[in-house]
C-alpha cells in the first residue's frame, strides 16, 4: 500500500465510478469500490470489465492490488474518509433527475465526524444543500459534503481522467474539500474551487452548452442545404475564431449518449421548477430530435417510398469507441425505417449486444460488407474508424442501389463518387446526389 496517498471509497462501479476508481488507484490510492450489483462485483473481482472503455482493462489490471471490490459499504467506511458517489441519476418521466440511488447512499451513511461524500454523479443544483440538510435532520451533522462533477467522455474516459481540462471542487472550505484538492493535485489541472451550488451548475451548464453548440451547427447545416453552402467549410471558418473554437462543430444526425440528452433535459426542468422557462434548451432538444429524422427525407428523396427497400446501417452506438446505445440516433432511425416499411440490417463493431436489447425487427450482420450486400441505400450512423478503411468500390459493387447517406460527414466524398455512389452528407448540398451512375 502506498502510504502517501489517501485511500478512498467509490460507490457505484459504472463508467464514471470504475474509471475514477482505477484512475485514483493509478495515482497511488487504495480504492474501496462498492456496488449493490453482486454479479458486477464478482465479475470485477475476477478481473472482468463490464463496460467497453479503451484502456480501462489495462488500468484496472495494473492497479489490481490497490482496488478492492465489495457489495458491503463497511470496508470503504473503515478504510476511507472520502466516499466518491458515482451512482446513476437517470431522467424520470417528468425530465427531473431520478435521485433515488443517491438517496439510498445518503441513507446508508452512519453518523460520523470523519467522513465526507464526494458527489461525482450529475445532480440538480441544490442537491448538495438538501443532502446536508438530511445529514443534519438525521443526526449526521459531522458528515461533510463535496461536489466534484465528472467531465469524462465515453471512449476516452481513461485519458480524460488522467488529463482533465479542469477539476471542479465545490465545498464548504473544510478538510474534505482540501483532501479532494490534494487527491487531484498530481494531475496538475486548472482547479476551480468554489461553492457547492456553483460546482453543480458548472456540470449542467457545460453539457448544455456543448449540446447547444451541436444543435447550432446542425441547424447551420440544414440552412446550408437550402442555400448551397458547405457546413464543413463553414465550421472550419467559424472554428478558427478562438472565441468559438473548432470542437463540437461537427454537423451530423444528432447527439446521444448517457449525458447530453439527460443533462439538457435536467437543466431545462431545473429552471422550469423555479419558474424560469429556459427557451434555448427547448430548441436544442427539439432540433436534436428532428435531426435524427432528417435521414428519412434524404432516403425518400432518392428512393421514393421505402416500402420493401433494403437499408443498411453502418454503426449503431451513439458515438465510436463505445458500446453505449443510450439515446443513440440509430434507435430513432431504425424505428422510423421499420415504420416506413423498409428492411433494415446493421453492423456495429462493438455495440451489437447492447443494440439487440433495444432494437427489434433488424438483421445484425457480422461485417460492414455483409450489411451492404444487396442494399438500396447505406447510412453511416456512427463514425467508427474502420469505416474510413472501407473499400467503397467493393461497397458499391455489393449494393443493389447507389445511395450512400453519410450521417457524420465522415467518408471520403471523392472516393465515394469515384466508386459510382450517390453521396448525401449533412449540410453539403454541393456534393449531394452527384454520383456518376
Ligand atoms: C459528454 C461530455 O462531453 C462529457 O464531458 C460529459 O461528462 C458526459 O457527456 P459523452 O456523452 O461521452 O460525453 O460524448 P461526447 O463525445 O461529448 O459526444 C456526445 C454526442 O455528441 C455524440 O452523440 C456525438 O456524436 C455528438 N457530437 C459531438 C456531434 O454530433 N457533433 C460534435 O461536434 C461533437
Amino acid at each position: 500500500m502506498n502510504t502517501d496517498r489517501e485511500p478512498i471509497g467509490v460507490i457505484g462501479t459504472g463508467d464514471v465510478g470504475l474509471v475514477t476508481a482505477a484512475g485514483f488507484a493509478e495515482l497511488g490510492s487504495d480504492v474501496y469500490c462498492v456496488d449493490i450489483d453482486a454479479d458486477k462485483i464478482a465479475r470485477l473481482e475476477a478481473g472482468e470489465i463490464p463496460i467497453y472503455e479503451p484502456g480501462l482493462e489495462e488500468l484496472v489490471a495494473r492497479n489490481r492490488d490497490r482496488l478492492h471490490f465489495s457489495t458491503d459499504i463497511a470496508p470503504a467506511l473503515e478504510h476511507a474518509r472520502l466516499l466518491f458517489v458515482a451512482v446513476g441519476t437517470p431522467p424520470t418521466y417528468s425530465g427531473d433527475a431520478d435521485l433515488s440511488a443517491v438517496e439510498s447512499v445518503v441513507a446508508a451513511m452512519p453518523p460520523s465526524d470523519r467522513h465526507a461524500l464526494v458527489m461525482k454523479s450529475t445532480v440538480p443544483v441544490g442537491t448538495g444543500a438538501s443532502i446536508k440538510r438530511r445529514f443534519e435532520e438525521t443526526g449526521k451533522t459531522g458528515f461533510r459534503y463535496v461536489s466534484c462533477p465528472e467531465f469524462l467522455k465515453e471512449g476516452s474516459a481513461v485519458n480524460d481522467f488522467l488529463h482533465p481540462d479542469r477539476v471542479v471542487i465545490g465545498d464548504d472550505g473544510d478538510w474534505a474539500g482540501d483532501a479532494v484538492t490534494e487527491l487531484y493535485a498530481p494531475l496538475e489541472a486548472p482547479l476551480v474551487r468554489t461553492d457547492i451550488r456553483s460546482a453543480e451548475m458548472v456540470k449542467l451548464a457545460s453539457n448544455a452548452f456543448l449540446a447547444t453548440k451541436i444543435s447550432f451547427i446542425n441547424e447551420i447545416a440544414n440552412v446550408c442545404e437550402e442555400t448551397g453552402a458547405d457546413v464543413i467549410e463553414v465550421a472550419r471558418g467559424m472554428g478558427l475564431d478562438d472565441r468559438i473554437g473548432k470542437k463540437f462543430l461537427q454537423a451530423g444526425i444528432g447527439f446521444g449518449g448517457s449525458c447530453f440528452p439527460k443533462d439538457v433535459q435536467a437543466l431545462k426542468q431545473l429552471a422550469g421548477n423555479t419558474g424560469y422557462h429556459f427557451q434555448l434548451l427547448t430548441a436544442v432538444i427539439e432540433v436534436n430530435e428532428l435531426q435524427k429524422r432528417r435521414v428519412m427525407n434524404k432516403l425518400q428523396k432518392h428512393l421514393g417510398s421505402l416500402v420493401d427497400k433494403e437499408i443498411a446501417l453502418l454503426g449503431l452506438a451513439f458515438k465510436p469507441n463505445t458500446d453505449d446505445m443510450r439515446e443513440a440516433s440509430s434507435l430513432v432511425l431504425s424505428a422510423r425505417l421499420n415504420a416506413a416499411g423498409a428492411h433494415v440490417r446493421a453492423y456495429d463493431p462493438v455495440a451489437e449486444e447492447e443494440a439487440r436489447k433495444l432494437i427489434r425487427g433488424m438483421a445484425f450482420c457480422p461485417t460492414a460488407l455483409e450489411a451492404v450486400d444487396g442494399a438500396d441505400a447505406v447510412v453511416l450512423v456512427t463514425e467508427w474508424p474502420e469505416f474510413a478503411e472501407l473499400d467503397l468500390a467493393e461497397v458499391a459493387g455489393r449494393m443493389r442501389g447507389t445511395l450512400l447517406v453519410d450521417g457524420r460527414n465522415f467518408l471520403d466524398v471523392e472516393a465515394a463518387r469515384a466508386a459510382g455512389l450517390t453521396y448525401e452528407g449533412i449540410g453539403r448540398p454541393g456534393l449531394n446526389g452527384g454520383g456518376t451512375s
